[in-house]
C-alpha cells in the first residue's frame, strides 16, 4: 500500500496509526508524507552543509542546530513544513508551538468548578437536552471559517468551535496581522461557543504534565487577548487524554469540561466531493434511529476541511431542521448557562509608572476626560484605564488592551511588533521570529511568565533570546 510504503511501517504499526486516527485528525499523516520528500531535497543543498547544518534529528539522533525545526520525519530545516505544529518534533528543535501569546499568563486566575456540568476527569460524550444538536468544529479557525459562520447565520444555527492556537502553519490566532482574531471575536459575539483545542494540537496523553499545562495556558492567553475571556470547555486533540497519564485529572485541575462526541461524521476521512456523501449518510443514519423528542446529538466535524464547510454542514443543517431539531452550542445542549462557558480575565492593567523609560507616542494627545478615546484623546493617565478599545473607550480590562486596542490612543498588549535579529556566539540564528512589542506595549516578555518558561523542552533555542528580550523590555508594567 502506497501510504505504508512511504512511511516505512509494518502493517501492525500502520494499523495502530489508522485506528488512532479513527478518533480524529488523519490529516496530519498526509503532512508527514509531504515533509519527507521536501526535506530530502533540502539536505542536498550545499549551503546547509557548509554552515555546519545538522541534517537529521529525532529520538535516536538528537536536536537540530539552534533555530532549526525538526520535522516529523526527522529532518532539520526552517521552512513552514518543518516548523508547523503539530507535526514538528518539539523536543528536537524549534517549532511554531514554542511561540507564546503576549499578555500576562492566565495561571493565577481562579478556576472554580461552576455549574452542573461535570469537569475532568469526567468525559462528556453526549448532550442532554432532547431536540438539540450541537455541531462542533475542531482545529480552526482556518480560511473556510468565515464562510461557515455565514452559513450558520443563514440557518440561525449556533455551533461550537474547538480552537487551536497555532497549528497547520496558520500562525498564532492572536496575531493581528492574520484574520483569525477577528473571526474568533465574531464567533463569540454571534453567540457561538469558543472552546479550546489546545495551543498546538499535541497528543496530550503522550506529553508531560508540564507540557500539558503549557498547551492549556498558552491557548487561554491567546483567546483572552482576543475576547477578554477564556473557555471552560475543551476537546483533547486526537480525542486523546487518558486517566493513566494523569491527563484527565490535569484537565479537571485547570477547570475544564472535557468534551468528546456521540456522532462522528468522519469528515476528515471523506474530505473530497465524492467521498463526503459517506459523512452525510452517517449523519442521516444516526438521526433516523431516534425520535427528536428523546434525543440530542454532539457532532464532531472540522472547519479546516473544505467539504465540511461547503457541503456537509448545509446537509446537516437541512436535515436537522427538517427533523425538528435545533442547532445549539455544547453549553446549550447541556443546559449550562453562557456565563459558565468562560472565565474572565478581569485583572487590572496599570498604566506606566515613574520607571517607564520612554513615553509612548500617544502621550502628547490630551488625556480623555469622558472615557472616550481615539484620534483626539489618549487614555494614558486618564481615570478610566490606560487602554483604548476598538470601540473608542478607555479601560483597563483585557478587552480594552487586547486585540483591537488602539495603540495611538493608549497602551496595548501588542499594538505593533518589531522583529529582533539575535544571533548567538556561534553565529547561528537563535530565533529569527522573536517578536516583542514596541516600546509602548504594556507587556513584554516578563519574568511573570516564568512559569511558562520552566520546561527546557519547550524553550529550546529560546533561552538566550528570551533573556535579551526581558532585558530590553525591562520594567513590568502590570500588576497581577
Ligand atoms: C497518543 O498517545 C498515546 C500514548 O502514547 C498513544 O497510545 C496514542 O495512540 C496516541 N494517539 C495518536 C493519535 O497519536
Ligand atoms: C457535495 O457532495 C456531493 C456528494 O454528496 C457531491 O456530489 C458534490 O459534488 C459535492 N459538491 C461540491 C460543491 O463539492
Ligand atoms: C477630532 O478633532 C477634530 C478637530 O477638532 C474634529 O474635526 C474631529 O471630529 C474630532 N474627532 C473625533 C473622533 O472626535
Ligand atoms: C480599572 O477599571 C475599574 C472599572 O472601571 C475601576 O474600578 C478601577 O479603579 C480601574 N483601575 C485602574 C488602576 O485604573
Ligand atoms: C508599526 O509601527 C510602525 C511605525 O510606528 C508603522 O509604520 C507600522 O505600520 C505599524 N505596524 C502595524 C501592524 O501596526
Ligand atoms: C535580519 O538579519 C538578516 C541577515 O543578517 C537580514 O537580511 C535581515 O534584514 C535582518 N532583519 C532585520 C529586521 O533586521
Ligand atoms: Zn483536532
Amino acid at each position: 500500500m502506497h501510504l505504508q510504503a512511504l512511511l516505512g511501517l509494518s502493517s501492525l504499526a500502520l494499523a495502530a496509526i489508522v485506528s488512532a486516527c479513527g478518533l480524529e485528525g488523519s490529516e496530519h499523516h498526509h503532512i508527514t508524507i509531504r515533509d519527507r520528500s521536501r526535506d530530502e531535497n533540502e539536505i542536498q543543498d550545499d549551503k546547509f552543509v557548509t554552515r555546519g547544518f545538522k541534517p537529521r534529528c529525532g529520538p535516536e539522533i538528537g536536536k537540530c542546530s539552534d533555530g532549526y525545526c525538526c520535522s516529523s520525519a526527522g529532518f532539520c530545516g526552517d521552512t513552514q513544513e518543518h516548523c508547523k505544529s503539530p507535526d514538528c518534533l518539539m523536543d528536537y528543535g524549534r517549532c511554531d508551538a514554542h511561540k507564546r501569546p503576549k499578555g500576562p499568563p492566565t495561571s493565577t486566575i481562579p478556576r472554580p468548578k461552576i455549574g452542573n456540568v461535570l469537569y475532568g476527569p469526567s468525559i462528556i460524550r453526549s448532550c442532554n437536552v432532547p431536540g438539540t444538536v450541537a455541531l462542533t468544529y475542531d482545529d480552526g479557525p482556518y480560511k473556510y471559517t468565515q464562510d461557515l459562520l455565514d452559513l450558520l447565520d443563514r440557518y440561525d444555527a449556533k455551533a461550537t468551535f474547538f480552537i487551536t492556537g497555532v497549528n497547520n502553519g496558520k500562525g498564532q490566532i492572536d496575531d493581528l496581522n492574520l484574520p483569525w482574531a477577528s473571526l474568533i471575536k465574531d464567533m463569540y459575539l454571534k453567540g457561538h461557543q469558543v472552546a479550546s483545542h489546545t495551543w498546538s494540537h499535541q497528543n496530550l496523553t503522550r506529553i508531560t504534565s508540564d507540557q500539558r499545562r503549557e498547551q492549556i495556558l498558552r491557548n487561554e492567553a491567546a483567546i483572552r487577548n482576543i475576547i477578554g475571556v477564556f473557555p471552560t470547555y475543551m476537546r483533547p486533540p486526537f480525542s486523546s487524554c487518558d486517566i493513566a497519564s494523569n491527563c484527565l485529572d490535569d484537565m479537571g485541575s485547570f477547570g475544564y469540561h472535557v468534551v468528546l462526541y456521540d456522532l462522528d461524521t468522519q469528515d476528515y476521512r471523506n474530505a473530497n466531493p465524492e467521498a463526503i456523501q459517506q459523512s452525510k449518510d452517517i449523519f442521516d443514519r444516526e438521526l433516523s434511529y431516534w425520535k427528536v423528542s428523546e434525543k440530542s446529538w454532539l457532532v464532531i466535524g472540522h472547519d479546516i476541511q473544505e467539504q465540511t464547510v461547503y457541503n456537509l454542514t448545509e446537509h446537516m443543517l437541512r436535515r436537522l431542521t427538517d427533523d425538528g431539531y435545533r442547532a445549539v452550542t455544547v453549553g446549550d445542549c447541556l443546559s449550562d448557562p453562557r456565563e459558565n462557558w468562560y472565565r474572565k480575565d478581569n485583572r487590572i492593567i496599570s498604566g506606566p509608572n515613574d520607571k517607564t523609560p520612554k513615553a509612548p507616542p500617544a502621550g502628547n494627545k490630551p488625556v480623555s476626560t469622558d472615557g472616550t478615546c481615539g484620534a483626539n484623546h489618549t487614555c494614558i493617565k486618564s481615570n478610566f484605564g490606560p487602554c483604548c478599545s476598538s470601540h473608542h473607550f478607555c479601560g483597563n480590562s483585557t478587552q480594552h488592551c487586547g486585540v483591537g486596542c488602539l495603540p495611538d490612543a493608549g497602551y496595548c498588549f501588542s499594538p505593533n511588533t518589531t522583529t529582533l535579529n539575535i544571533t548567538d556566539s556561534l553565529g547561528g540564528a537563535v530565533n529569527t521570529e522573536s517578536k516583542i512589542s514596541a516600546a509602548h506595549s504594556i507587556y513584554g516578555a516578563t519574568s511573570k511568565a516564568g512559569s511558562l518558561v520552566g520546561n527546557p523542552a519547550l524553550t529550546l533555542g529560546r533561552p538566550l533570546s528570551m533573556a535579551i528580550v526581558t532585558a530590553l523590555v525591562g520594567a513590568m508594567l502590570f500588576e497581577l
